[in-house]
């Protein structure tokens, strides 16, 4: 119920206005959001590799209507990627392909696209293209087959969610060609007639695609901060031998940090998803359907700070 209501909320531009215009909506969004510019995130970026935690940084902004605006985002991924590698940084950016023109030109977008990924190749970057709502998925997947896995195998992957039930033929075709790609569960509203509604489908299909990643991918990013499929992801490369090389656990940013820590202190790959920008509105929302008691917690801890005598001064 909670989850519904604020998916539904993470489309009221309304609401946005409203949480953009006071101190409390801001403080919110800092849990999650690495500020509203390229170099705030790169900060953030920066300050996570000092702990061995690799990164990703991701642009958001997800509702483009015209080609000129498809450019601007196409500019700011290009700025973000010179600004990763000017920083010493690992150039590995986040993208979705609606940001670059998915739903107004496919040509538009493969262009804008082709233009990302080969300023990645040249800086020795990474780029992932997130998978968005299953209205995507299958566009998705025949561009990253037929555009990306021929030219620029090693500079770009994509992303399955574990939810919807086509994935485990996606997931067979993306190994037949060695691509990249990162597992998460999903994080849209499906129907029931395309995606597992229940949680122990969605997990019991996110342990079985993940033994395929790890058994055969290469170089599979497992994206949870579910703790008991972490642990299974542990027992399952230890029983095959797995080199913890071939592998890398992802996170998002605010979330579970204690749990990045710790993998990271035990020898685990763990990459950390670091959205920013001014559109970080529908961000913030799916967070909290994910988790509705993060609203508790993050008001509190922004009212804390707010009111605190220190602050006052
Ligand atoms: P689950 O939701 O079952 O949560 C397991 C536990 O993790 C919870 O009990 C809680 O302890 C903790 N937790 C989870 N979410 C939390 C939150 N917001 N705040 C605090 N604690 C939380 N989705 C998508 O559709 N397309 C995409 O491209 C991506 N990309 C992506 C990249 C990365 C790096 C991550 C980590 C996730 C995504 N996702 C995504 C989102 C993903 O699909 C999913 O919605 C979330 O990761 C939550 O699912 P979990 O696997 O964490 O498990």
């Amino acid at each position: 119920m909670l989850r519904s209501a604020f998916l539904w909320l993470s489309d009221q531009p309304r609401v946005f206005n409203f949480l953009k215009g006071n101190r409390l909506g801001r403080g919110i969004s800092s849990r999650f959001v690495a500020g509203e510019t390229v170099a705030s995130a790169v900060d953030v970026a920066r300050a996570l590799e000092r702990t061995g935690i690799k990164t990703t940084l991701d642009l958001l902004g997800e509702s483009v209507s015209n080609e000129d605006e498809t450019r601007v985002a196409r500019d700011e991924v290009l700025e973000t990627i010179d600004a990763m590698a000017q920083a010493g940084l690992e150039a590995n950016v986040s993208i979705k392909l609606t940001q670059l023109g998915l739903d107004i030109s496919p040509d538009v977008c493969l262009d804008n696209l082709r233009k990302i990924l080969d300023r990645a190749k040249e800086r020795g970057g990474f780029i992932r293209i997130d998978m968005e709502s299953s209205a995507y998925t299958a566009r998705t997947l025949e561009l990253f087959h037929r555009d990306v896995v021929p030219f620029y195998q090693e500079h770009c992957g994509v992303v399955v969610q574990s939810y919807l039930k086509r994935t485990k033929k996606d997931v067979g075709d993306l190994l037949a060609v060695g691509a990249r790609v990162r597992l998460c569960k999903g994080a849209y509203a499906e129907e029931e007639d395309i995606a597992f509604q229940e949680k122990s489908d969605v997990d019991d299909s996110y342990v079985e695609l993940m033994r395929s990643f790890l058994a055969n991918g290469n170089y599979p990013a497992l994206a949870t901060h579910d703790e008991t499929i972490v642990d299974l992801a542990i027992a399952f490369v230890r029983e095959r031998n797995i080199a913890i090389e071939r592998f890398e656990f992802q996170m998002l940013y605010g979330v579970r940090r204690d749990l990045q820590q710790s993998l990271r202190q035990r020898g685990y790959n763990v990459r950390v998803y670091i959205p920013f920008g001014t559109a970080w509105y529908p961000y913030l929302m799916r967070r909290l359907a994910e988790r509705p008691g993060n609203v508790g917690f993050m008001v509190g801890s922004v009212m804390k700070e707010m009111f605190s005598p220190a602050r006052r001064t």
